[in-house]
Parts: structure tokens; C-alpha cells; sequence
């Protein structure tokens, strides 16, 4: 089962809450990213109730959909942000976060970054090198502020995911090492425009076993303890995202409960709030992409090709991760058949099914790409001249258009003669 609860079918249709998708591709046209609001609602609330009995404060890490009406809807429950840039910050601003509920993180922030982040008074800067922290308070000092930051430290703990997206091992780029740390809190002492208020990490996304993250825990909160003992008034510890979701229903996500259970124990013990930074948990399955079937093609082995309009210009991960999403007929038919779905964009690895069992759907038809909520829209690009696709929010039967298709005028508007 995918845990898309807002996407079903009546009759032979597939709808998405009370609203049917064949009509959502006539009106708006296709590729279009159809979002459930209540599912984002549901989702949010399913986390907060696994870790309710902890004093939490969850921030939405804005990278997973960056659309405001998607950052407005979290914002709207209470929840605050994680943003990863400038324009994150930006965009978490105009959806109406409020600056104390937003945390700034990113391996390369630039000095126009930090002091925009200064100047919005953000909760938190994370800081993620020895040269960042000088950064943060030689720009904090020319505005005349104190910047309150956390370090994220780099645990060492290689959580079993796609090697692109672990990010807690200390051979990648982020955060800070341990054996860096005596340098960095001698560092705090002397830097008069810091104040260290939390300790942070993120050590990847889709992470199914829990005990990666305990084994991560374990090591912030040994980090926490030196921290006291050096006079640190720590008040966050944050844990970052990373928590997964189901996209193949072969492979089902660890029900976040589990997390939850491992982890309010180690950190209720604490007596700091702890931040939660979900991104993809709480928005992959309240989206779909929806996509018309352009032409239907057979090799001379008899495959079977679907040709779209949707491809890795919307949704490149399966391109990028290998990563698998469902894809389901709107109009349901008894027959299937096995046949790759591929898109219009001229690389071999633009397909979204391989070799998979789809029913046997027609010309003209749609197909929607399940679970396209999180990395898939914020990803788009305009490679091969294609326009970033329309997005709808439905809230049951109402329907609010909340990105513009791009126009070709668009496409060209930034460049000069
Ligand atoms: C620092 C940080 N926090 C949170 C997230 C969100 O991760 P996820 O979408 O897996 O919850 C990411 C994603 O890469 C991240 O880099």
C-alpha cells in the first residue's frame, strides 16, 4: 500500500480527494503536479503525534516542495522551516513563516546569504566549518548583531540509502568532524558575535532503519555533554530529516512510530527542545504528476514504449536515484500490459517504469506518477527548452491553481541580446 490515502479510485477513475485527474488534465492541461491538501495536513499530523510526548519544535525542510501554498499549509498548523539558501528564506518569508520559527542551513552559504539571514532574524544559522562560523561572525559584527548558531556535526554514521543522499559519513562534504570539535568550541569562546545555542545533524534521506539514527543520536548527545561541561548553554538539539516513505509498495516505509520509539527516550533525558527537520515524510505521497500519453510504440523484441509528455524535466529521480514510482492508468483498465513508460526529453535515462506491468492504457490517455510530491517539482528544469508544469492544490472538491504553467516567453525572458 502507498501511503496515499487522498488518491483512490471511483468508478474507474483515479480522483485525488473528491476531484477527478482526467478533468484536473483537462482544465489545466498536462504535465501538471496534482497536491492533496489534506494529505500534507495528515501527514504533518501523523508526525507530530508520533512525537508528541517530546518537546519538539518541527521545521519543514522547504527543499523537499518549495511551493508556497505547500509552505503556507505546514506554516498554517505551526510548523516552521528548514531552508538551505537564500531563496529558500525568501520563499519561506513570503508563504508568511515567521523569522524566529525558520533555521538557515547549507554547506556553502554566501556572505549575502548570512547577512539576509541576520538581518530577517532567523532562529538559527547552521554552521557546517571552522571558516563558516568566522564568516558568520565577521558578518554579524558589521551588522552590529549577535548571530545565534548551531554546528552540525558530521556523526560518522553511514545510514543504508542511495549513496547520493547519505550525508552523515565523514567522507562527505558535510558538517563538521569530531576531531575538529576542540578547535571549534575554543573557537566559540573567542568569537564575540556567536552565540551556540544547538547542535545539529542530517545524516541522509529514505534512511528505513532506525538504529542508524540512534547510533548518530548517541554521538550528538556525547557531543552535548562535552558541550555542558565547556559552559555551552545548548537549547536545540536538532536531528534533522531523512525519515522515509513508501514509493514501492514491495517495499514499505518503517512506520515513523518506530523512530519515534528509539528516539524520545535517548533525547527526552536531555532537557533541550529538539528540532525535526522532515522534508520528504510529511510531502512525497500527497502528489502526483499527471501526464497524457502521447504515442504507444513496440522494438522489434515486441516491448512495449508508453511516450509521455511528462519526463526527467519534472521528475528526475529516477534518472538520478534509480528511484521507483508508481504509475498508475486514471482511467483503469482490465488489461495490462508490460511496457516502459518514457518521456519526450532526449536522454536514454529519461523513463519513469522500466519493464513494468501498467495497464494497457491508450493514446491519449493519462497516467498519473505517484508519490512526486517531494525532490520532483523543485527539481524541474528547462533542459531541452521544456516549460516547468502548472501545480494544483485540492482540499476535497475544491481546486486552486497554485503555479502558472511556464510560457515560452519565460523561457527566453533573462536573456540579452
Ligand atoms: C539539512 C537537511 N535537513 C533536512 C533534509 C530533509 O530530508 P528529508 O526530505 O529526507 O526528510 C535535508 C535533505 O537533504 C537536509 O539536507
Amino acid at each position: 500500500m502507498l501511503d496515499c490515502n487522498y488518491f483512490h479510485y471511483t468508478a474507474n477513475t483515479l480522483n485525488c480527494d473528491e476531484v477527478r485527474l482526467d478533468e484536473l488534465a483537462d482544465t489545466f492541461g498536462t504535465p501538471l503536479f496534482v497536491t492533496s491538501a489534506k494529505s500534507l495536513i495528515e501527514s504533518y499530523k501523523a508526525f507530530e503525534h508520533a512525537f508528541a510526548s517530546l518537546p519538539h519544535f518541527t521545521c519543514y525542510s522547504v527543499k523537499a516542495n518549495y511551493n508556497l501554498s505547500v509552505i503556507r499549509t505546514f506554516a498554517e498548523l505551526g510548523c516552521g522551516c528548514d531552508v538551505n539558501s537564500g531563496g529558500e528564506l525568501y520563499r519561506a518569508l513570503q508563504a508568511g513563516v515567521l523569522p524566529e520559527k525558520i533555521i538557515f542551513a547549507g554547506v556553502g552559504k554566501k556572505p549575502e546569504e548570512i547577512a539576509y539571514a541576520l538581518k530577517s532574524g532567523v532562529l538559527m544559522l547552521k554552521a557546517e566549518s571552522i571558516s563558516e562560523l568566522k564568516a558568520i561572525d565577521r558578518i554579524a559584527g558589521e551588522l552590529a548583531k549577535t548571530a545565534s548558531v548551531a554546528i552540525r556535526i558530521n556523526p560518522n554514521v553511514t545510514a543504508e540509502t542511495h549513496p547520493y543522499i547519505t550525508t552523515g559519513d565523514s567522507k562527505e562534504k558535510f558538517g563538521i568532524d569530531e576531531a575538529e570539535l576542540p578547535e571549534v568550541f575554543a573557537l566559540l569562546r573567542q568569537l564575540k558575535h556567536l552565540r551556540l545555542i544547538g547542535l545539529d545533524m542530517h545524516i541522509g534521506s529514505q534512511i528505513f532503519d532506525p538504529e542508524y539514527y540512534v547510533a548518530a543520536t548517541m554521538k550528538l548527545l556525547d557531543i552535548f555533554n562535552s558541550s555542558k561541561e565547556l559552559g555551552f548553554a545548548i537549547e536545540f538539539l536538532d536531528i534533522g530529516g531523512g525519515f522515509p516513505v513508501t514509493y514501492d509498495p514491495a517495499k514499505p516505509a518503517t512506520p515513523i512510530g518506530h523512530f519515534a520509539d528509539k528516539l524520545i527516550p535517548l533525547l527526552q533525558q536531555t532537557g533541550v527542545k529538539v528540532i525535526f527537520e522532515p522534508g520528504r515524510y510529511l510531502v512525497a505521497n500527497a502528489s502526483v504528476l499527471l501526464t497524457r500519453i502521447l504515442y504507444k510504440k513496440r522494438n522489434h523484441t515486441g516491448k512495449q514504449f508508453f511516450v509521455v509528455d511528462a519526463g526527467m524535466t519534472e521528475l528526475i529521480r529516477p534518472a538520478l536515484y534509480q528511484s521507483h514510482h508508481e504509475v498508475l492508468a486514471v482511467t483503469s483498465h482490465k488489461q495490462s500490459v508490460v511496457a516502459d513508460v518514457v518521456g519526450p526529453i532526449c536522454e536514454s535515462s529519461d523513463f519513469f517504469a522500466r519493464h513494468r506491468e501498467i495497464d494497457a492504457a491508450e493514446e491519449g490517455e493519462l497516467f498519473a506518477v505517484m508519490s512526486s510530491g517531494a525532490y520532483a517539482a523543485v527539481m524541474s528544469s528547462n533542459y531541452n527548452g521544456r516549460l516547468r508544469p502548472a501545480e494544483v492544490l485540492v482540499n476535497g472538491s475544491e481546486v486552486k491553481l497554485v503555479r502558472k504553467r511556464e510560457t515560452y516567453e519565460q523561457l527566453v525572458q533573462n536573456e540579452l541580446p
